[in-house]
């Protein structure tokens, strides 16, 4: 990109050519994003103001971010954020990209407490917090508590608890829900899902810590675990929600059938029509 006297139109047009060059899915919406991010402006600025001038630094800066993101390097990692559930989340290498996928596990959570009064939830694995606080955030009288096994996943999920909540929730640096000895309305994850074999072989292993995909040997691994944890620490009339991998549909629901014979389990899909969630329902 050629730096001198160059505007925020030129330079859009630059990038998406680039973009489209590189069979981007979405080079307009890519290249804004970028413009947006390394000049600190707001869309509709960018979009009214075509004549305005970035910086000699700035387009620097775009250019080493338009390098990163033609590399590999996700976008919501390049910004710093990421959108979940109508809210700005802060994410960083250290956590899963939150997914669209996971806002159905949301809809079903809060469609589930709302019923209610004070619920006690528990969300295992939370990553950047954006299960949690989401629900935090539309349940003022819910007691929220959040567990992840990765320090750096949790620092991040405080950052966004500050951000987006007046009351902290505790987010406890644990396995599952182990330390617990209370008796949860709703226990609900987005764990590691993927057969390790598998994730070998995919690009994202590359690119999104391990640690949040890695399911095991079979995918089902901490899923399991955490079945069995959730045996007596599940109220009367509670409800488990697990987001699980879609291939993994009836393999999981055996699980969960396993470990609550009496409960009522059924899996529920995603707007693609693809298994998505385990729903146990206690009796
Ligand atoms: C698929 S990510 C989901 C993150 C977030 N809940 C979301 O939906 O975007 C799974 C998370 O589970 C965490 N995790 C993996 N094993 C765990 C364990 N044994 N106990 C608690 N958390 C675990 C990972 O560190 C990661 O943050």
């Amino acid at each position: 990109m050629r730096s001198n006297s160059i505007n925020v139109q030129q330079l859009q047009k630059t990038l998406q050519a680039k973009l489209v060059e590189a069979r981007d899915e979405l080079p307009a919406h890519t290249s804004l994003l970028l413009l947006q991010h390394v000049l600190n402006l707001p869309k509709t600025y960018l979009l009214a103001h075509g004549e305005y001038q970035p910086s000699p630094e700035e387009i620097v800066t775009l250019q080493n971010c338009l390098d990163q993101y033609l590399q590999g390097f996700p976008l919501p990692y390049i910004l710093g954020h990421w959108e979940f559930f109508g809210r700005d989340f802060k994410v960083a290498p250290g956590v899963l990209i939150p997914r669209p996928e996971t806002e159905l596990l949301v809809e079903k959570a809060l469609a589930f407490v709302r019923q209610i009064k004070h619920p006690k939830i528990v969300d295992v694995g939370t990553g950047s917090g954006v299960i949690a606080i989401s629900l935090a955030a539309e349940l003022p009288d819910a007691a929220l508590i959040a567990t992840d096994i990765s320090k750096a996943a949790l620092a991040i999920a405080q950052e966004n608890a500050r951000q987006h909540l007046n009351q902290p929730i505790p987010f406890i640096l644990t396995d599952l829900i182990l330390p617990f000895r209370t008796h949860f309305d709703l226990i609900c994850a987005n764990l590691p899902y993927i057969p390790s074999s598998t994730l070998d072989t995919l690009p994202v292993s590359r690119r999104e810590p391990r640690l949040a995909l890695d399911g095991g040997q079979d995918g089902l691994q901490i899923i399991r675990q955490l079945l069995a944890q959730a045996q007596t620490r599940i109220s009367i009339s509670g409800k488990i929600l697990l987001e699980i991998e879609s291939g993994l549909g009836q393999e999981t629901l055996r699980c969960a059938r396993q470990a609550f014979p009496t409960a009522a389990c059924i899996l529920i899909q995603d707007l693609a029509g693809k298994d998505r969630i385990v729903d146990i329902q206690l009796p």
